[in-house]
């Protein structure tokens, strides 16, 4: 009998559930068993293994998060062992560990679910395979609410967090309109702006911030006060993570245990407290709101719902076929496959022509790039 392993790496993200459904179902109706690793790459480096089966595969469509646990601290390749005394992490191979694992339950293959930090994962601990002598046979499903995935139009979860930002969007307008404040949204994403950008359109913010488009302080201001002269004395900001002035920095910190060691967050507060300094002369209040994990969290809509199932069936298709080392994606609204490795550390980012920027600058939504 077959046996394959599935595991869902990185920041969790709704439909991850409806992925392992649909692919363990058919495997399991195929004659294939599958375990699940649980919480990523570390349950591989640390043999923490469940059978998924019939029970297991079944009353998860609609839950959130993952079944098995993630973790985004786990590369094999790179796995942080502890801290020396002065704080610095200690970084250490255990690929060997994760192939123990692996050989131990007889894995034939491992269905990754993950981001692009997972491929590139799951790509190098292919690589170290090799050179032990071990061919890892992969296939992949991209996962992540940034919807940055190289080569996939759409990623599952991703309208998901859209929606969630824009139900807060339309809170914070009442409560922004009420006090005649500005309301400043921080929104995740990473480097790519897509969810600032679906999220805001969605919700109507006034000016949208991305990573993508060079934006001025100027340029917002002048878009607040046209408002108010034109009788609107609120306005809803949203600012993508990983949104910075033109000629400005980034808002993270460094968090060197982790396999990304830039984690972004804070822009938010930072633009909040400065549109306040800079409206003093007009007494207009900032406040700011971080979505932050409530983007991540929930039950999927049915939209990511079906779309994790196509993924998740398309994998297990994938698996059968013995297809390796390829990843499902989402191209000119075919599911198709594309090579992990071609993605792995890659990401899709929002283009300057992007149709729903247009759209958006059509209804009126500044992005800070123009005076108005
Ligand atoms: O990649 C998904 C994501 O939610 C990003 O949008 C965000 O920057 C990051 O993960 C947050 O990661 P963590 O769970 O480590 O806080």
């Amino acid at each position: 009998m077959t046996t394959i392993g599935i595991l869902t790496a990185g920041g969790d993200c709704p439909g991850l559930n409806a992925v392992i459904r649909a692919v363990a179902k058919p495997l399991i109706a195929s004659g294939v068993r599958v375990l699940g690793i649980e919480d990523g790459f570390l349950g591989l480096i640390q043999d923490r293994v469940r059978e998924i089966g019939h029970r297991e595969s079944s009353g998860i469509l609609n839950v959130g998060g993952t079944i098995l646990g993630s973790s985004n601290k786990s590369n094999p390749r790179r796995f942080c062992t502890g801290l020396r005394p002065d704080g610095s992490p200690i970084i250490e191979d255990v690929s060997a560990q994760a192939f123990a694992t692996i050989a131990r339950h007889q894995l034939e293959a491992l269905v990754v679910i993950g981001g692009d930090g997972s491929m590139s994962c799951a790509t190098e601990l292919r690589e170290s395979g090799l050179a032990l002598g071990v061919d890892l046979k992969l296939v992949g499903v991209p996962k992540t609410i940034d919807n940055d995935i190289w080569s996939s139009e759409i990623t599952f979860g991703f309208m998901t967090a859209v929606a969630t930002i824009a139900e807060a969007i339309d809170k914070l307008r009442t409560t922004a309109a009420s006090h005649h404040r500005i309301m400043v949204v921080e929104a995740m994403g990473r480097n790519a702006g897509w969810l600032a950008l679906y999220g805001g359109v969605a919700g109507g913010a006034d000016i949208i911030l991305l990573p993508e488009v060079p934006w001025t302080y100027e340029s917002v201001i002048s878009k607040i006060l046209a408002r108010r002269a034109h009788g609107s004395k609120h306005s809803i900001v949203v600012v993508a993570e990983g949104a910075r002035p033109a000629g400005g920095a980034i808002v993270a910190r460094v968090d060197p245990t982790m396999p990304d060691p830039i984690r972004l967050g804070g822009v938010g507060k930072v633009v909040s407290d400065e549109l306040e300094r800079l409206l003093s002369a007009h007494a207009i209040e900032s406040r700011h709101v971080v979505l932050g994990h409530m983007q991540r969290g929930g039950s999927p809509i049915p939209q990511d719902r079906i779309l994790a199932t196509q993924f998740g069936h398309a994998a297990a298709e994938l698996v059968l076929r013995k297809q390796w080392g390829d990843l499902v994606v989402m191209q000119q609204g075919r599911i198709t496959a594309t090579p992990i490795a071609s993605v792995a550390n890659k990401q899709r980012l929002v283009p300057a022509d992007d149709p729903t920027i247009a759209a958006a600058r059509g209804v009126g939504t500044c992005f800070g790039d123009l005076l108005c």
